[in-house]
């Protein structure tokens, strides 16, 4: 049975995770609006990818007989002047994402919940990759600059992005 301490911060892990896909969601919104089809279908699959990240914490709670709250989420931002700015958001926002996994890291740790452990070390891999793909996007988008040819070709690069859920075995 998973302990209070790390079932309220897993809950909280999974506020987290479905908040990150309603921001991708919110990203997707704003790209759909402003014409790039390409990265707002790059951000639904973002956002699906969230939502299977929240998923593997709700089933490690549930599994270890404990209990999912549910929380509140706030509202995400729902403009940028340009993509630039989307991405330099998504960067900061996964490296936010980081920093709670290590928080956890090291609680599983204090609290001496090895399965937990577990279940967060597939977390860490892959923050480093969520971190660098947003990482590479983003020198792109600065290479890219004004260039509007540029643009449509990276565009439609980020539109060949399907769906990742973050279940397979990595
Ligand atoms: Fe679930 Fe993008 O971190």
């Amino acid at each position: 049975m998973i302990n209070k301490k790390m079932q309220q911060a897993l809950n909280e892990q999974i506020n987290h995770e479905i908040g990150s896909a309603y921001l991708y969601l919110s990203m997707a919104a704003y790209f759909g609006s402003a014409g790039f089809d390409g990265m707002a279908q790059w951000m639904h699959m973002q956002a699906h990818e969230e939502y299977a990240h929240a998923m593997r914490f709700f089933n490690h709670i549930l599994e270890r007989d404990g209990k999912v709250e549910l929380l509140a989420l706030t509202k995400p931002k729902i403009k940028w002047a340009t993509p630039l700015a989307v991405f330099q958001d998504t960067y900061k926002h996964e490296k936010f994402i980081s920093s709670k996994i290590h928080a956890l890291v090291e609680l599983a740790s204090k609290e001496k919940d090895h399965a937990a452990g577990i279940l967060l070390q597939w977390f860490v891999t892959e923050q480093v990759e969520e971190e660098a793909t947003a990482s590479k996007i983003l020198q792109m988008l600065e290479r890219v600059g004004d260039s509007g040819n540029g643009m449509f070709m990276l565009d439609r690069e980020l539109g060949t992005r399907t769906i990742t859920t973050g279940t397979e075995e990595k």
